[in-house]
């Protein structure tokens, strides 16, 4: 029987910058829905990509100097290595400046146009280069962008418009008609409202600048960049070229996409379907943003999380773990280190570590590392048995209502459980009774088999270290041609050997570090060397290179006052050539607030920021201290200069 289809795509991110945590976020939650469907049998396409064209990235490339084409190459290349480096399992990866891509975008123009949905006009209105979309007065918000909050510029130019508005009833019907398409329910109420103040007719084409795909009846015009992004959906499943591949996948089963872009999807995408008389995604799912330590991510701020250090420090697995674990799809949720490290210490290395470790050694010790026959089932045995089948069925439902974070909760009750067990069966004690074997044996086979099911449940988390517990329980086949239906207890084979015991992750040690910064942590891993971690005891000797990764600034104090319910600590605005930061420092001993405004004092600026009693600080002030006396270090220089 011919498997059944599942399509599933990330938004194409704009190659404008590097990609943050945020970015990851969305395309690992993809990943484990691509995942789960691979185990559920589906015949999977998963999609993701970059935007490459439009006004922003041509000014950024003016800024670099270079042609747009260099600049994105160079971007889309680290978007490629972060996604192998997090594990994405994407089937294709598209990039909207491909030829195949091109030819789909002028195609789709041509075919609007030809139906009479594509009009030429004048237009007058109102733009966001960041957001690249149009808006109209009276959707501002404080008179700038409602959806970045940036301002908008007024834009005038002859531009080809796309009847949208002759859509609009239709369009509604089919949301009402259809509870499922638009998800959560908030965004669904969010875009009905959206579309009963009226939609008006869309401008796809601009003529101020050039990277873009050119109309094709008017090549002095280039297409809209929304309009040449949405269309990637169709690109790499044949719409063109492969009617078989495109009855397969098409209509896309789910577009996940950020809160901010549902708007897009769920209006302009479905009209050009409409528009093209092809049927409709089956679901759009707008998930929350990701904040840092309680705050929006942005350059501006230095708050901007890079996955790829996260990685290398951590492991892909316990990131993604964190990020799915941590986070209702639907909601916002907060990205903190501290709390990383919480969930892999108490998570990771404690509960799922801790059982493979204790299974793997006592089968090694009791039983040379081989499971024995299993005696017959005893309460606590069927208790457990129990909660492992029950556990199945209801990660299935879970997984399928695309309740991720409650999945995994679910696993690790399931963990906990299986922890309980040990303490239930005290093998150690049975072990010491010969005539008690059969039963020790039924225990060793019990966790085991636990195991090999946490083992498969956990795949479209944390693919590597399912296939490490795989490889320790030494299975047999790989893991990754597991189906969901291998879960059902008793599949582990009898007489097995298993490996020596290993530890699956390092438990982070946590330090505390004064004075500065008297509650920032400092993490550290116990089987690294702490080469990173500065503080009195410890300062070595430094190369050149270690130096000349700081970035230290001159800057001017134009505002401080005391952090509340602190005693040393003083919360100080700082100017950096037209960038403003808030640094928290522990001078307030030495210094009153109104004596340091307008000091030019030497700043830190590329420390990562941390906490301070609910304060975020960007950076750290030098001072010389001695004994009791400290004195910031104040230097008669312009504001930006580079200290070196
Ligand atoms: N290029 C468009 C999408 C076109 S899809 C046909 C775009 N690109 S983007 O790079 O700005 O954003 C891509 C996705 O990243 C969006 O879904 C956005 O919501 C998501 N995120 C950006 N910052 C984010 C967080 N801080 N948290 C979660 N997702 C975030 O929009």
């Amino acid at each position: 029987m011919e498997k059944k289809s599942f399509y599933i795509t990330t938004p194409i991110y704009y190659p404008s910058a590097k990609l943050h945590i945020g970015h990851a976020y969305c395309t690992t939650i993809a990943d484990a829905i691509a995942r789960y469907k691979r185990l559920s049998g589906f015949d999977v396409f998963f999609l993701t990509g970059s935007d490459e064209h439009g006004q922003k990235i041509q000014q950024k490339a003016e800024e670099a100097g270079i042609t747009p084409i260099e600049y994105v190459d160079k971007i889309v290349a680290g978007f490629q290595d972060l996604w192998k480096r997090l594990n994405i399992s994407n089937d294709d990866f598209i990039r909207t400046t491909e030829n195949r891509h091109y030819r789909v975008v002028q195609e789709v123009f041509r075919r609007i146009y030809a139906k009479g949905d594509i009009y030429k006009g004048e237009y007058k209105g109102l733009y966001c280069t960041p957001c690249e979309s149009f808006w109209l007065e009276r959707q501002l918000v404080d008179g700038k962008c409602p959806d970045c909050g940036r301002p908008v510029k007024e834009v005038s130019e002859e531009a080809y418009f796309f009847k949208i508005s002759k859509y609009a009833d239709r369009l509604l019907k089919y949301i009402e008609d259809n509870p499922d398409f638009i998800q959560p329910i908030s965004r669904r109420n969010e875009m009905i409202n959206f579309i009963k103040q009226g939609l008006e007719d869309l401008c796809i084409s601009r003529t101020s600048f050039d990277w873009g795909i050119p109309v094709p009846i008017d090549p002095k015009h280039v297409i809209y960049v929304w309009f040449d992004a949405l269309t990637n959906y169709l690109t790499p499943i044949g719409f063109l070229d492969d009617p078989a591949k495109f009855k397969k996948y098409w209509p896309a089963d789910l577009h996940l996409v950020g809160k901010e872009i549902v708007r897009f999807h769920t209006i302009i995408w479905p009209i050009i379907l409409m528009a093209l008389d092809l049927p409709l995604p089956k679901k759009v799912y707008g998930h929350g943003w990701l904040i840092v330590d309680g705050d929006k991510m942005s350059k501006s701020k230095g708050n901007v999380v890079d996955p790829i250090g996260l990685i290398e420090e951590f492991g892909a697995d316990a990131i993604r773990y964190f990020l799915l674990r941590e986070i209702n799809l639907g909601q916002d949720g907060n990205f903190s280190r501290d709390a990383l490290i919480t969930r892999i210490n108490s998570d990771l290395a404690n509960d799922l570590g801790n059982l493979l470790h204790r299974t793997l050694n006592m089968i090694g010790k009791f039983n040379d590392g081989v499971l024995g026959n299993p005696g017959p089932l005893q309460l606590v045995d069927k208790a457990l048995i129990d909660v492992a089948k029950d556990t199945v069925i209801k990660y299935k439902q879970l997984m399928d209502n695309m309740q991720l974070s409650d999945a995994i909760k679910l696993v690790w009750t399931f963990i906990g459980r299986s922890n309980k067990y040990v303490d239930e069966t005290m093998p150690w004690a049975l072990a010491k009774d010969s005539a008690k074997k059969d039963e020790l044996n039924r225990v060793l086979y019990d966790l085991a088999e636990s195991l090999r099911i946490v083992s498969i449940l956990i795949i479209p988390f944390m693919p590597d270290t399912a296939q490490k517990i795989w490889k320790e329980l030494n299975l047999p086949g790989a893991i990754k041609s597991s189906s969901i239906d291998d879960t059902k207890w008793g599949g582990l084979p009898i007489s097995l050997k298993v490996n020596k015991p290993v530890q699956l992750f390092p438990r982070i040690e946590v330090e505390e570090t004064q004075p500065e910064a008297e509650n920032i942590q400092l993490a550290k891993k116990k089987t690294t060397k702490d080469v990173n971690v500065m503080n009195a005891d410890n300062i070595g000797i430094i190369g050149i290179e270690d130096f000349s990764k700081m970035d230290l600034r001159v800057v001017e104090i134009t505002a401080a006052k005391s952090v509340p319910k602190t005693e040393k600590l003083l919360e100080i605005m700082v100017d950096m050539a037209g960038e403003k930061r808030t640094i928290v420092s522990g001078i307030a001993k030495f210094y009153t607030p109104e004596e340091l405004i307008g000091k030019h004092v030497i700043l830190v600026a590329n420390l990562k920021p941390a906490k301070l009693r609910g304060v975020v600080s960007h950076g750290m002030l030098l001072a010389a201290s001695k004994g009791n006396e400290l004195k910031i270090v104040e230097v008669d220089m312009p504001v930006g200069s580079r200290v070196k």
